[in-house]
């Protein structure tokens, strides 16, 4: 691996100091080289969009530091595409509103904007709905227009937070592609899912982490050849793979840490 990755977190911990303080994260530590697709799985409440908002430079950690190319994180980058757990739309903008935000957000001429918008919703197959509210759509169709809002602005580092958890089987393997199509080895992405399948067909890498409070128990790394095609899935290679990251979610489950 390169000598200065594009993301290193180090020994990440962070607490929530509330009624109940918890510590949700302790000594995560990983990093990413330009253009990789890292996969995070791990239990319900280890932290993991805990982790992703620290990357994103919307939470500070209690310890430890995020670098972005070098540079410590002190704050939100313009070049990060982030996609919630929950799609956080804005219910009074319409669908075309809601992904052109980050590029009015940039400066960019409304025209130009909304043309780049129409591209991306196309991309996520929601052309009829451009004009529609968020209220409108089923919970899978507005976590694409997050999808499409995390992508407009092209941006370097994409964190997406179980992008596909409410959509139905089919539309998540056809999203699945289109996200690596979309992807095409640009950006740095740090993608949370609960889908092993998922997260062996889509990453470069799969991390795993223990239940809270949350560090990184170990890695797979995803040998399968690229560009990716779903037929990949039935291949022994892909079934030796889940079984290797299942194998180590068990293990951290069955207080193997
Ligand atoms: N804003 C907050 N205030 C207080 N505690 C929080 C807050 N956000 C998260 N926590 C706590 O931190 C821990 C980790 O939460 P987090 O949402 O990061 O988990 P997660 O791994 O994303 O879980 P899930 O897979 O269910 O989404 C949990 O115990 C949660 O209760
Ligand atoms: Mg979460």
């Amino acid at each position: 691996m390169n000598a200065t990755p594009f993301l290193r977190i180090e020994k990440v911990s962070h607490r929530f100091e509330d009624a109940h303080p918890v510590w949700a994260l302790r000594e995560v530590s990983l990093t990413a080289s330009e253009g990789e697709f890292v996969a995070l799985v791990g239990p319900s409440g280890c932290g993991k969009s805990t982790l992703l908002r620290i990357v994103a430079g919307l939470i500070r950690p209690a310890k430890g530091q995020v670098w972005v190319e070098g540079n410590p994180l002190s704050g939100p980058r313009p070049d990060v595409g982030m996609v919630f757990q929950h799609a956080n739309l804005m219910p009074w903008r319409t669908v075309i509103a809601n992904v052109r935000l980050p590029l009015e957000i940039m400066g960019i001429p409304r025209a130009e904007a909304d043309a780049r918008a129409r591209e991306f919703i196309h991309l996520v197959g929601l052309v009829k709905f451009e004009n529609a509210y968020p209220h409108q759509l089923s919970g899978g169709m507005q976590q694409r227009v997050a999808l499409a809002r995390a992508l407009v602005h092209n941006p370097r580092l994409l964190l997406l937070d179980e992008p596909f958890a409410a959509l139905d089987a089919l539309t998540r393997e056809r999203m699945n592609l289109e996200l690596l199509r979309i992807w095409h080895y640009r950006q740095t992405a740090l993608m949370v899912t609960h889908s092993i399948p998922e997260a062996v067909f889509i990453a470069d890498r799969v991390l795993v982490m223990t239940p809270r409070p949350g560090h990184i128990a170990g890695e797979v790394k995803i040998t399968l050849p690229r560009p990716r095609t779903l037929d990949m899935m039935a291949w022994p290679e892909f079934g030796q793979l889940a079984q290797h990251v299942r194998d180590m979610v068990s293990q951290t489950q069955n207080g193997g840490d």
